[in-house]
């Protein structure tokens, strides 16, 4: 089911340049001994039409995946602080923790960029003088937060520990998926799958998609809309069979959430499901495994002191994936 909705649907661009540039990140790694995440974020689409003019979407900015990928940098054994994201002052032991291939809808949250979301840009800075060629600057009053999201940022970059891959419609998310999952075979149980995004159950297949855009001359629009296959499966059992595989389950009646886990847990076969609500994912999760179900959640003195959910998500993860990894499960 899968590999037929993968051949018929065709390929993202420059997928070989893309494989090549993710398995030399992989072997990057390998050599200083990093364990490697696979982070997906954000809403796929599904387009109407093939030269897209009008596509389905859902409601996902990406918030849990961008946050999500600042903290695997710091989660290693050696780790020395709780990652504060007010953006204070604080400083994080860098050494190991993950790498992250950060899988993510184009024009969703981005990590580190995000703390700046809700600022227009332009008001961060100033002219530095009068005169036509004044440099720019930084605004006194954003100069600490700013220098602090980019002191993280860039010893992000000086360590390559992070690698960004972006898609924007469902095929593509599906295809690089597929590809990110393959070339993590080879870290076996190292690699780590955290299946944040929020993709789409249904799609219009190519040959019932129209060319051109859908004109409303023609009336009311009626659409039809066909299941896409669940790509846990091939995923958990071809794709990458040994690694440490997290998905999400989104609900939005809390009575059927752990059911629906435990459901999809025995189905694929997956290590752990992350189970939230739709109104309430920002304050508390579930972490359902075949035998325990870990409740996570977040006061509001934690809250508006600027933490994050997230930090304690990939906290628990980091220690339940060092367990998995050890020869004697402990
Ligand atoms: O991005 P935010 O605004 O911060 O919101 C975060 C979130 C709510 C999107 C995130 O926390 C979340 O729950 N993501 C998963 C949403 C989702 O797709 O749930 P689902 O119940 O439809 O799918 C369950 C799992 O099946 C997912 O891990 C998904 O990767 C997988 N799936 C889904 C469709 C498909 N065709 N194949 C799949 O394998």
């Amino acid at each position: 089911m899968a590999a037929a909705f993968l051949n018929q649907t065709s390929k993202p661009e420059r997928l070989d340049e893309k494989r090549s540039e993710i398995l030399d990140f992989i072997e990057q790694q390998k050599q200083v001994d990093r364990k490697v995440v696979l982070v997906t974020s954000g809403g796929t689409t599904v387009p109407l039409e093939s030269k897209t003019v009008r596509f389905i979407d859902n409601f996902s900015v990406g918030s849990r995946g961008a946050a999500s990928t600042e903290y695997p940098f710091y989660s290693s054994k050696s780790r020395t602080c709780t990652r504060i994201l007010k953006y204070e002052s604080e400083t994080c032991d860098h050494t190991k923790g993950y790498a992250v291939v950060f899988l993510h809808r184009n024009r969703s949250l981005k990590p580190f960029l995000r703390h700046l979301s809700t600022y227009n840009f332009l008001d961060l800075l100033e002219l530095d003088g009068e005169n036509q060629d004044a440099p720019v600057k930084v605004k006194s009053e954003h100069q600490k937060r700013l220098s602090s999201i980019l002191r993280d940022y860039e010893q992000v970059q000086r360590d390559r520990s992070l690698l960004w891959v972006e898609f924007q419609s469902l095929s593509e998310y599906l295809h690089l998926l597929q590809m990110c999952s393959t070339c993590l075979q080879g870290l076996g149980k190292s690699a780590m799958l955290y299946l944040a995004a929020a993709v789409a159950d249904f799609y219009i297949p190519k040959d019932q998609m129209p060319e051109h855009k859908i004109q409303s001359a023609e009336g009311p629009l009626q659409l039809s809309l066909q299941l896409v296959p669940k790509m846990l499966e091939p995923l958990v059992k071809e794709w990458v069979p040994e690694a440490f595989v997290v998905s999400f389950k989104l609900e939005t009646n809390k009575d059927i959430l752990v059911s629906k886990s435990l459901q999809a847990l025995d189905k694929y076969q997956h290590q752990l499901v992350i189970a939230n609500l739709l109104e309430t994912r920002k304050r508390e999760v579930k972490l359902v495994t075949t035998d325990n179900c870990v409740d996570i959640s977040m006061t509001t003195e934690e809250l508006s002191s600027g933490h994050e959910i997230e930090e304690k998500i990939v906290r628990e993860l980091a220690s339940l994936h060092s367990k998995f990894c050890s020869p004697d499960g402990h």
